[in-house]
């Protein structure tokens, strides 16, 4: 299957079997997100991969009681950080002088920029920013379940504080900003699962500047 079709296979399943998702296959879509492009590359979040039944089930509550959370194999929590620090960025930096084995001043440079202009933003602007970084791995992962023949729920429906208490989230300086259940659809009771996708035509959705 080539990939659009996988993204036309895809959608956002409304109820899970319950089926166990092989390990490889998790890892090759925690491996996607954790490949996916962030802004200076500062991969402001962390994924928190819940196997744990009790933790899934108290997590279903304060979840619209959404029953992919419980039916699902594995439930992945993208937990952005609370705010940009100087450690936080200078870790990032010194891990790609690191990799690379040189230093570049311009690399340098922009590393001063940064340490300049984020750690004394609002904590809730640099929030927001990292939790938009942590939605384009969230994207990637949502991509790389489809290619994998899984299926995945995107879920916002759910109280973050809620959640971040439960994972103990804010004491690590994270928040939970969006939530993933991986596993397989139950095609007998997931209303959704023969009704056509919906999209907008490329037309309402593309302008082309010649
Ligand atoms: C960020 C985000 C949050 C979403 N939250 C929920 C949710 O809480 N519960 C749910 O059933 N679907 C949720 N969805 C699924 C969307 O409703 C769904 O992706 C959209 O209607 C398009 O349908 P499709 O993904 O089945 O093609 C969410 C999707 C995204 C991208």
């Amino acid at each position: 299957m080539e990939l659009l079709d996988k993204l036309n296979w895809r959608y956002a399943a409304k109820a899970m079997n319950g089926k166990k998702v092989a390990q490889e296959k998790i890892d090759n879509i925690i491996e996607a997100a954790r490949l996916a492009p962030t802004s200076s590359g500062l991969q402001p979040f962390e994924i928190i991969v819940v196997k744990n039944k009790a933790i899934k089930e108290a997590i279903r509550p304060v979840a619209w009681n959404q029953s992919m959370i419980t039916d699902c194999s594995h439930l992945l929590v993208f937990a952005a950080w609370d705010t940009y620090t100087e450690e936080r960025i200078n870790k990032m930096f010194d891990l790609t002088n690191e990799i690379r084995g040189f230093k570049n001043e311009g690399w340098e440079n922009y590393r001063k920029m940064l340490l300049v202009a984020y750690p004394q933003k609002d904590a809730e602007e640099n929030f927001n920013h990292a939790a938009k970084q942590a939605y384009i791995a969230f994207s990637a992962a949502i991509i790389a379940a489809a290619y994998e023949g899984v299926d995945t729920t995107p879920i916002e429906g759910f109280d973050p504080a809620k959640v971040d208490e439960i994972l103990g989230l804010r004491e690590k300086g994270l928040r939970s900003c969006v939530l993933l259940p991986i596993g397989y659809r139950d095609v007998d009771s997931d209303w959704l699962v023969n009704l056509k996708k919906v999209r907008k035509s490329t037309e309402d959705l593309v302008t082309v500047i010649e």
